[in-house]
C-alpha cells in the first residue's frame, strides 16, 4: 500500500484531533506542518512527530513528497492556503465552513476544477451512523419526493468565544459555526437541491448569558440566524441555529415526503430525540419506526480515512465541494436578507 504523505497548514486547536486521527489510520505518514506561529507548529510537531515544519505554508507547498494537505486555520483563511495547495499540485482535505466569503469559496471550488485536484470539506457529521443510515433510506425511495424540512442546530448556551467570534477570522457566527452541520445534513439529505431564494434573520441578544465563557465581554458575530429557503425543485427548508437561546430546543430536524417522513438526531444537529425515527403507514395506520443506527464511530477517523483513500486510489472527493458550496450560498442569503430588514433575496448558485 503506498504511504501517502501529508502536510498540515494551522496548528491549532482542531488540527490535534486531525493529528490524532491521521495516527490512527494506516499508510499516513504527516511529513510536515506549518503555522504562523512558531510555537503553535514547533509544540504540534513536537507532540505527533512531524519532521518539518514551516511558519510560511507556501514553503511547505515546496516539497515535491507531498501528496496533499490539511487545512486548519480559521475559516476566513482558509481560500489561500486551500488554492496555493491546489496550485501546487496537492490534495486538500479543508475544515469546515468552507470559508467565510462566498467569493473565496466559490474560487475554492473554481480551483480545485481546474486542478483536478481533491477538495475535500471535514463535515464529521457525514460519517456518523445516523446521518448514514438516513442518506441510505432516503436514496432507496422510502420518503418518496421530499417537499419540506427543517433543520436545526442548537445551544441553549455556548458561545464558544476565540477566533469563533471575530468577524476577521470566522465571518460569521453560529451559522457558520454550528449551523453549517444542519444545513449540510438537510441539503445532503435532500439531493443537494439548488436553492434560488432566501428569508432570513440575525441576532445577537444572548451572546454575553453564557457559561462556556462567563468573561466574554463582547462579540462581533450573530449568535443566533434562521432562514426560509426556496428550492428551483419547489421543496422548502426551515433553517434555524443558535450559540445561546431563552429555550430548551429549537425544535427538530425533521423531513416531510410524499411517501413518508423522518427525524434525524445526531450530536451538533440535535432534537427532541436522537437517532433516526420513520414516520409512515403500516396496515393502514401511523407507525413510528425507530431506526437502529448501531454505536458511535470515531468521526475524524473515518473522514481522514475516507480522504487518504481518495488520495491514494485517485477517487472524487468523499465531500464534494460543489455540494458543500451551496451552504455558503444560503449562508450569505441569510446575510444579506438581514441586512434588507428580513426581505426575501434572490441567491444564485455559482456554475463552473
Ligand atoms: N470539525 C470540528 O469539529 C471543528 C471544531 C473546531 C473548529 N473547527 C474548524 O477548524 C478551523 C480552525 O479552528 P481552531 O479551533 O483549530 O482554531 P485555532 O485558532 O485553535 O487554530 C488555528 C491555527 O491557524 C493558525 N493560522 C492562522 N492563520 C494562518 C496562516 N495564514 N497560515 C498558517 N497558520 C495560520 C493559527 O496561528 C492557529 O494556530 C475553523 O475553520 C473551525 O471552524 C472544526
Amino acid at each position: 500500500m503506498k504511504t501517502v504523505k501529508l502536510g498540515l497548514i494551522g496548528a491549532g486547536g482542531i488540527a490535534q484531533a486531525h493529528m490524532r486521527a491521521m495516527s490512527e489510520v494506516s499508510g499516513v505518514e504527516i511529513a510536515a506542518a506549518s503555522d504562523l506561529i512558531e510555537s503553535n507548529v514547533k509544540r504540534t510537531a513536537e507532540r505527533w512527530g512531524i519532521p518539518k515544519t514551516f511558519t510560511d505554508y507556501n514553503e511547505m507547498l515546496k516539497m515535491d513528497e507531498l501528496d496533499g494537505v490539511i487545512v486548519c486555520t480559521p475559516t476566513a483563511v482558509h481560500a489561500p492556503p486551500t488554492i496555493a495547495a491546489l496550485k501546487a499540485g496537492k490534495h486538500v482535505l479543508c475544515e469546515k465552513p468552507m470559508e467565510a466569503s462566498l467569493d473565496a469559496a466559490t474560487e475554492m471550488v473554481a480551483t480545485a476544477h481546474k486542478t483536478g485536484k481533491i477538495l475535500m470539506i471535514a463535515l464529521k457529521l457525514r460519517y456518523t451512523p445516523q446521518v448514514i443510515k438516513a442518506k441510505k433510506i432516503i436514496n432507496e425511495g422510502t420518503l418518496g419526493d421530499i417537499y419540506y424540512a427543517e433543520t436545526v442546530a442548537d445551544r441553549r448556551r455556548g458561545n464558544p468565544g476565540g477566533s469563533f467570534i471575530r468577524k476577521a477570522t470566522a465571518g460569521f457566527g453560529a451559522a457558520a459555526d454550528i449551523g453549517v452541520y444542519a444545513l449540510d445534513t438537510a441539503l445532503y439529505l435532500m439531493g443537494h437541491p439548488k436553492p434560488v431564494a432566501v428569508m432570513g434573520m440575525t441576532s445577537n441578544y444572548l451572546s454575553l448569558h453564557n457559561t462556556w465563557n462567563p468573561a466574554l465581554k463582547e462579540t462581533e458575530v450573530e449568535d443566533f440566524a434562521t432562514g426560509w429557503i426556496l428550492f428551483e425543485n419547489g421543496a422548502r427548508l426551515v433553517f434555524k441555529t443558535c450559540w445561546c437561546m431563552n429555550m430548551d430546543s429549537l425544535g427538530g430536524t425533521i423531513f416531510l415526503g410524499t411517501k413518508a417522513g423522518l427525524r434525524i438526531g445526531v450530536s451538533e444537529v440535535r432534537g427532541p430525540q436522537e437517532g433516526v425515527t420513520l414516520y409512515r403507514d403500516e396496515f393502514g395506520d401511523p407507525f413510528d419506526i425507530k431506526i437502529p443506527t448501531g454505536d458511535g464511530v470515531d468521526v475524524f477517523k473515518a473522514e481522514d480515512a475516507a480522504f487518504v483513500d481518495a488520495v491514494r486510489e485517485g477517487k472524487p472527493s468523499p465531500i464534494d465541494p460543489d455540494g458543500m458550496l451551496l451552504t455558503n450560498v444560503i449562508i450569505q442569503g441569510v446575510i444579506d436578507s438581514q441586512e434588507k430588514g428580513g426581505r426575501e433575496v434572490e441567491v444564485k448558485v455559482p456554475t463552473f
